[in-house]
């Protein structure tokens, strides 16, 4: 670490294990650039679901600290990601968060890119100008069980170096042959780390969450053990794996983290609706209802809840040192039809009504760590989960970005 990073590596130093994190973690420039450079720049990064992208020229937008990429699919079915910045003078190219475009025309002197990337069109350029070296530049791109990810770092790993480990838990949903039924956007006006050690712990749930811990067992660690044989059991039957995969502190720091858990329901709750009742057809090879749900995260930000008959996807992106975008997609059977087979407001219900709640709570905690009588406080045992971040998280920091 150069010595500009000094600040940085006291400030490392002073963590307290079992500890939340001391301020400047949560609300310091430097530190938030220096996160973007170490995490985000660095590492795949979930961006979305394939089926965003029925056809040719469907595109949206992925954006976080200072970049903004464009995930598309071109006229060969391919799907690409670009830097969304013009080649002539840097102007962003796309200006709308999704879209259906034949090219990208840049708003600014109507330079021209195919959907491949290449530049198509440009004015009055001089005669030896040559178009093929100014497409728009090209990003790492991969899609696993039609998730889409992508990399800012031209060297990392392939994405399947970490990931194949989750095939055998997820192959059964069939995550491919889904479709988005609804997608939410929250902004929070919070340190991204603040939002991700949220979704990480269970201890607020039983006082924050009246509509999850009714159904979730997660929320009291006595029901948790208690329902957890019988649930296993019949996981089991059913054809889900249950051995639990935990890469959330990777020996090999490239590759990317992942989780993936069973956890029970309680009687009477099927799914993660308002009633308990299903929501949705079932999805992939799922046969029948129960079993409880599976908790599942890909990468450093991304987190899934995944039910037999729709998956529940949050992407966490950090938009400034105190803001960040909350995506939420609700997935459900490719084949399914809304208003015949499921009903929007009862889809998203549950998890709209906790991620309300969540922003609020996040944001208080925000305001309470900008406070010059903020210390780190004791984590309980319920916040493990929190201690596995920040420790991938403080090691991750420590590479020279
Ligand atoms: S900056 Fe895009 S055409 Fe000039
Ligand atoms: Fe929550």
């Amino acid at each position: 670490m150069s010595d500009s990073n000094l600040n940085l590596r006291t400030l490392i130093d002073s963590y307290r294990p079992n500890y939340s994190l001391p301020a400047s973690f949560y609300n310091d420039v430097s530190v938030y650039k220096h996160d973007l450079k170490a995490i985000f720049y660095r590492k795949w990064i979930y961006a979305g679901h394939s089926s965003q992208l029925p056809e040719p020229g469907y595109y949206f937008l992925v954006e976080f600290g200072s970049e903004s990429i464009i995930v598309s699919r071109g006229k060969d079915q391919e799907i690409r990601a670009f830097a969304n910045v013009c080649r002539h003078r840097g102007s962003r190219v796309c200006l709308e968060k999704s879209g259906k475009s034949r090219t990208f025309v840049c708003p600014y002197h109507a330079w021209t890119y195919d959907l491949d990337g290449s530049l198509r069109s440009r004015r009055e350029m001089p005669e030896d100008f040559q178009r093929e070296n100014y497409g728009l530049k090209s990003l790492r791109l991969s899609v696993f069980h039609g998730l889409i990810f992508i990399n800012l770092d031209p060297n990392a790993p392939d994405l399947d170096q970490g990931l194949s480990a989750m095939d055998p838990a997820l192959k059964i949903y069939k995550l491919e042959k889904t479709k988005v039924a609804c997608q939410k956007t929250f902004s929070v006006e919070a340190n991204w780390k603040l939002a991700i050690e949220n979704f990480m712990e269970c201890y607020h749930c039983a006082p924050a969450h009246s509509e999850y811990s009714c159904s979730h067992a997660l929320n009291t660690p006595k029901d948790y053990e208690a329902l957890r044989p019988a649930m296993l059991e019949l996981s089991e039957q059913l054809g889900y794996q249950v051995e639990s995969l935990d890469q959330s502190n990777p020996a090999d720091e490239d590759c990317i983290q992942y989780f993936y858990n069973r956890s029970a329901m309680y009687e009477s709750y099927v799914t993660g609706s308002q009633n308990g009742k299903p929501v949705a057809p079932l999805l992939g090879d799922i046969k029948q209802y129960g079993g409880g749900a599976a908790d599942v995260m890909f990468g450093p930000a991304t987190y899934a809840i995944l039910y037999a008959d729709h998956a529940v996807f949050y992407r966490f992106l950090p938009t400034d040192v105190h803001s960040t975008e909350m995506e939420i997609i609700w997935l459900v059977n490719e084949q399914a039809t809304e208003g015949k087979d499921y009903n929007l407001e009862e889809l998203t219900w549950l998890w709209t009504v906790t991620t309300e709640s969540d922003k609020t709570i996040i944001l208080n905690n925000q305001k309470g760590v900008d406070s010059k009588f903020y210390e780190p406080g004791p984590l309980s045992n319920m916040e493990s989960y929190i201690t596995t971040f920040v420790e991938w998280y403080l090691d991750q920091i420590k590479i020279e970005a």
